[in-house]
Parts: C-alpha cells; structure tokens; sequence
C-alpha cells in the first residue's frame, strides 16, 4: 500500500460541483441533521405527490426497518426521460457501442428513449404484466436492456436482470425465485465475437418454470431459435404497432423498483430489492458529484447492466441526470487491447469508470495501446469493484489519465445501491488503493471483529460497519426479510454490516482489505463459496468440495477448489475439465473454477466443520503460517493437500 497524496488538480476543482470546504461543509450537515439535508437532495427528483416525512429508519434487530421519502409518490422512469423531454429531447440520451466495432454505434435521444420505452411498456402491459409484477431480464448489453428497465419503471412493474452470462439453471431459480410472469430475452447475445444462445438458454431454464411464464424475445443477431406459440412473443414485430404513448404509473417511494441477485456466504443467492425514491435520488446524487457530471458531457461506465453498477451508473443514475450514457456490448480486449480507448476516442468520453480487473488486464497488453489514441476528452477516471493494487492505480493514472484526471476509487455494493466510500474529484486528495473518505451521510465505523466495539481511534482496523443509513440502501431480501436482518444487522446490533474488512489510516482514509465472510471477489464479481461447492457435490463423481480464493494476477481473486472424489474414481486430467465444464453449466462462467486439487481428506474439525482457514493459506501459498492444526481430527491431511497444491505460481 502506499501512501503517496495526489492532490486534485486547481484547475479541476475550480470547475467541479464540490471542493474541500463545500464537502466539508456539507459533510457535516448531512450527519449533524440527515433529515434537512435529504429533504433538499430528495428535490432533485419530480415527485407527484411531494413526500413530506424524510427518514424513517430502524436498525433494531428484530424490527429492522428503512423507508425514505415514503409518503411521496413519482414514476422513475418519468425521472429518466419525460421531465427532460421539454429541454434535451434531441440529446443522445445513450451511446450505443456494438461488440463489433465494424457494426454501427447508435445515438437514442431523449424523445427516441421516450417513445422506446413507452411501446415497451405497452408490449409489457398487453402481455398481462401490471404494478408489482415481476419481470426477469436476460439481454444482451443493447439498448433494449435499458428500455426493458424503464419500461417496468413506468408501469410499476419490479425488474430482475440476469446476467447474460448466467446458466439456465441460474435463469431459472431467478424467474421461480421472484415468481416473475415474464422473462425478456435476445436470440444471441455477442461478446468478444462469440454468441451466447439467449433464447434456448432461456428455453432450458423455462422446461423449470410455471407454465404461464411468458417469454419476450428480441432480435439482436437473427440468429435461429425455436418458438413456442402462445408463450413467445416478438419483440420487434410487436413494437412496429405498439403505440407510443403510456401514461407513467404513479408509484410509492417505497415501492421495489427492482431485485437484483447477488451472492452471499451461505445458501443461494438473495435477491437485493431497492425501492424507487430513495435510490434514484441516491443513484443521481452520487452520478453527478462523485463523477463530476457536468451538462453536455459524456459518460462511459464499462459494467454490465447485470450488475448494480449497470442499474446505477449506466441507467438510471446518468439517466436522471439527463446525461449522456455510453452502453457497451463488447469486452475490453476485443477485436484487440486498445478497444477502450477507442471507444473513449470515438465517442469522446469525458468520464470512464471500469474495474481493476480491466485494468490490470490492460495494463499487461502494454501501454502501446493506450498511446495509439486520442484521450483527450477524458476528464476523469473511476474504478470500483474490488481493491485496485497500487500499480495498477499508477498506470490507470499516468498512462491512460496522462496525470491530468483525477481518480475515483469508489467502494459500495449491490446492498447500498451507489457510492459510499469515494473521493470527490475536486475535493479528495486521492491516495493509490484507499476509496479515501465517506460520501456525504454516509457514517463508516470500524468494529473489532471479536468484541464488536467501536474503534474509535483514528487510525483503526476492523470490519467496516455503517452507523445510519442513506436513501439509496436495499430495504429487504425479496421475500425473506429475516434473512435481510440477519446477514446484515445480527452480528453488529445496531449497525449495518458490510461483509468487508478494512484499515483506517492517520489521515481518516479508509482502506478496504477485502471480504471477512466466505465470499470471494473474482474480477470485480461476487461468488460464494458455498454455491461453488454445492455445484461441485452436485456432480455424481464428486462426494465432497471445499471452495476458497487465492490471489489471482487479473481477477484479484481466483477460485480454488479442493474436491474429494467418489470412491472408486479415478483423478485425472479429464474429469478436472468436467468439473470445471459442469461449474460453468450449473452456474455460469464466472464461477469456474481456475484450479482444482484432488483432495483424499479435508481438513475437518473433531466435529466435521471444514477448516477454511488452513486451506486458504494452502490455496496461497502460505502453509508457513497455518497456525493451530491440533483440533484437526486428523491432522495428516494437511500434509497430502500441501504436498499436492496446484497453485505453485
Ligand atoms: C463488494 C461488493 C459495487 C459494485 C461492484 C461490486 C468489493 C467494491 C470496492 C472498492 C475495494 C471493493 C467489496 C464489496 N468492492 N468496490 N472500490 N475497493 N473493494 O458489487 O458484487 O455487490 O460486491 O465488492 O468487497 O463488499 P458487489
């Protein structure tokens, strides 16, 4: 780590929206009394009904409750587009970049998004979907992807993307997990010059569903499918007559505006559910100052819209904001390294945020590709994800930035719906791999994991815990609200809890180490351990699994997997590609594992619990420091797994 300051540049923080003594200022305010402060930022919004009660939030276990803004009534997607019409409506509204840069980007006004989304909207309605229903959205990253969210924005209904690159099998759990009544898909989704088959994806995961589940499919490639009549229905065909006007429902600010799944430490997935009000006026807020959003500029976020950071920061956030959006289909390294920096010379981006992951990737590719292209345009750069590592903040800055853009290291997670640790551009000075200092009411404390107490030194190391809340929080797991109180508010009463740990340093700024619970972090992506391994015993070969990281050049994380096999199977190299390929199919490719070792025993407790700790320090090349392997039941198991690690880099 280092502890290196840059300072914002004067000429930056003379134009930004907040420098050091209005964040100081504000800052304060926000936490001396939230309710004024988010009474004013809530206006940021065209409400239909005004709300007049603010905050309203409990933290007791027990009766945890978060509402913001409730008793207001607004339609988001009303937010998004309508009430930008009679000043921008012949702005783009997004930039579409293809997979292919031989295929045609496209540029959607505001009054083209508005008439999209509204056919959208009622195709939708004609298919039987109303206020509170649940639609599951599996598309490629084309436009169709935003229209499907504003579309279910503006008629109440609660959105659900799966990430393109999810199985059937995951596809599936997610359309029974919300019980939705629609699932909107592609024939193919591109990426990288490869197709994934979308629609007999969807297909598959279908043969799982209720039979009354309806299937709205889009045409990106022309690529063939099997049709089912009376469950399918053609997008395109349909919007050709679908009219262009649709009313925008009126909805509570506490209404879900959509779940989105994301992995835990135990069991399955949990589907997150955000509400309207509070997250998009959170999502704007954080939009403009954190980026330094200015009118006129255009704004790239590299994300998928499977993610929070899609829904936030390519969506609705820029949306509300009436910016200008770049939405891209296609990955950093294809048809070539310098893709990016194409597309931000091309469409001449003037803020780009990605992930350390690409970074890191990129910056192995040589700085060549950089250099081949005009970056002039850039303002400023952002990363979020997971940890970015010094030298790869290093070159993010001097190579692509030239040392004139600041960076924003921001941390937060699927749960708080946008930014809660950042710098602010022409505020914060920065310090490569810290997310720096709190945005405005957010109040982050560091507890000692083993008493529970507040550190309340300065410098201070701990799990990182959030002490109130902020609008743009998760209200609840769809569907189990216990669950909601107990990942979050049962270990530390009283506070919000991250899941993460994280140093506090000298200077107050927050240094993020990484998840303390069995989660891992695999290029910017979330991935349980538990749901690895369930995948893994699965397997008819496979008796038993024991799923950790280890640290990974590219993806920050790499998942290891120790497997104990059947009696009776052979290890070999053949049904290591198995496993791998039935990961893959059982949950999608990012869950495949990158090293597997046969393992004859794991080590176990006396009572049978697996212990991780011995095998994440094998996993890291770390068995110097094992520690206490006395209470194993039988301790010799741990030297066959050393003997026989994978991970000899
Ligand atoms: C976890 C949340 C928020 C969108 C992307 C991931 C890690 C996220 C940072 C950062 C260090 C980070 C944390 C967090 N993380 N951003 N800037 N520095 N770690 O969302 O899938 O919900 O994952 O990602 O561990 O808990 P997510």
């Amino acid at each position: 780590m280092s502890d290196k300051t840059y300072p914002p540049s004067a000429d930056f923080t003379e134009k930004a929206h907040i420098d050091a003594a209005k964040y100081k200022e504000m800052y304060a305010a926000s936490i001396a009394n939230p309710e004024a402060f988010w009474d004013e930022q809530g206006k940021r919004l065209d409400w239909i009904k005004p709300y007049s009660k603010v905050k309203d939030v409990s933290y007791d276990f027990g009766k945890v409750a978060i509402k913001w803004f409730e008793d207001g009534t607004l339609n988001v997607s009303a937010n998004c587009i309508d009430r930008h019409l009679a000043t921008r409506g012949e702005q783009t509204a997004i930039i579409w970049e293809p997979d292919s840069p031989d295929e045609e980007a496209m540029h959607i006004t505001y009054n083209q998004l508005h008439k999209r989304v509204c056919r959208m909207a009622n195709i939708l309605e004609d298919m039987g979907v109303r206020k509170g229903d649940r639609v599951v959205i599996y598309l490629p990253m084309i436009p169709e992807a935003a229209y499907a969210m504003l579309a279910c924005a503006r008629i109440g209904a609660i959105h659900s993307i799966v990430f393109a690159g999810f199985s059937p099998d995951a596809l599936g759990a997610r359309v029974n997990g919300c019980d939705a009544k629609v699932v909107i898909t592609a024939d193919e989704a591109p990426r990288g010059g490869r197709k994934t088959a979308l629609k007999s994806n969807t297909d598959a995961a279908l043969l799982h569903c209720k039979d009354t589940v309806k299937c709205l499919v889009v045409k990106r490639t022309g690529g063939q499918t099997t049709w089912i009549d009376g469950r399918d229905y053609d997008y395109n065909e349909l919007a050709l007559e679908a009219d262009e006007v649709s009313a925008p429902a009126e909805v509570n600010a506490e209404d879900p505006l959509f779940i989105l799944y994301t992995s835990g430490s135990t069991g399955q997935p949990k589907g997150v559910v955000h509400t309207t009000g509070g997250y998009l006026t959170y999502a704007a807020m954080t939009h403009e100052y954190v980026f330094d959003y200015h009118e006129g500029d255009i704004f790239w976020c590299t994300a998928d819209v499977g993610w929070v950071t899609g829904h936030s920061y390519i969506v609705y956030g820029p949306l509300a904001n009436g910016a200008t959006t770049v939405m891209f289909e296609g990955v950093p390294t294809y048809p070539d390294a310098g893709r990016f920096w194409a597309v931000c010379e091309k469409h001449k981006v003037n803020q780009f945020y990605t992930a350390p992951t690409a970074i890191r990737a990129l910056m192995g590719q040589g700085k060549e590709w950089v250099e081949k292209y005009d970056l002039s345009d850039l303002k400023l750069l952002g990363t979020v994800g997971e940890p970015i590592n010094p030298e790869a903040w290093n070159w993010y800055n001097d190579v692509v930035g030239k040392g004139n853009c600041p960076i924003v290291d921001t941390w937060w997670q699927t749960e708080t719906g946008g930014h809660l640790l950042t710098p602010l551009p022409g505020a914060t000075p920065t310090k490569p791999g810290s997310a720096t200092t709190p945005f405005f009411g957010v109040e982050p404390v560091i507890l000692d994991p083993h008493t529970g107490a507040e550190i309340t030194t300065t410098e201070a190391e701990g799990v990182l815990c959030l002490k109130d809340s902020w609008p743009g929080q998760m209200r609840t797991v769809w569907g189990d609200h216990e669950r909601f109180e107990k990942t979050y508010f049962s270990d530390y009463k009283g506070y919000y809890f991250s899941g993460d740990g994280c140093r506090r340093d000298a200077d107050g700024y927050y240094w993020i180490t990484g998840r303390v619970d069995d989660v891992i972090n695999v290029s910017g992506h979330r991935m349980g351990t538990a749901e690895v391994e369930s995948a893994l015993v699965a397997h008819a070969k496979v008796a038993e699994a024991a799923v950790v990281g280890y640290p990974h050049d590219i993806k920050g994380q790499g998942i290891y997997a120790y497997v104990t096999l059947m009696n009776d199977i052979e290890p070999t190299d053949e049904l290591r590609k198995e496993l791998e390929k039935w990961v893959r199919t059982e949950i999608g490719p990012i869950a495949k594992p990158d090293l597997i070792q046969w393992a004859p025993g794991l080590p176990k407790t006396r009572s049978g619990k697996i212990m991780r700790r011995i095998l994440r320090k094998i996993a890291e090349n770390d068995y110097g420091a094992l520690g206490d392997t006395s209470t194993l039941a039988d301790p010799s198991v741990v030297d066959d797994l050393i003997e026989n690690r994978m991970n000899h880099a």
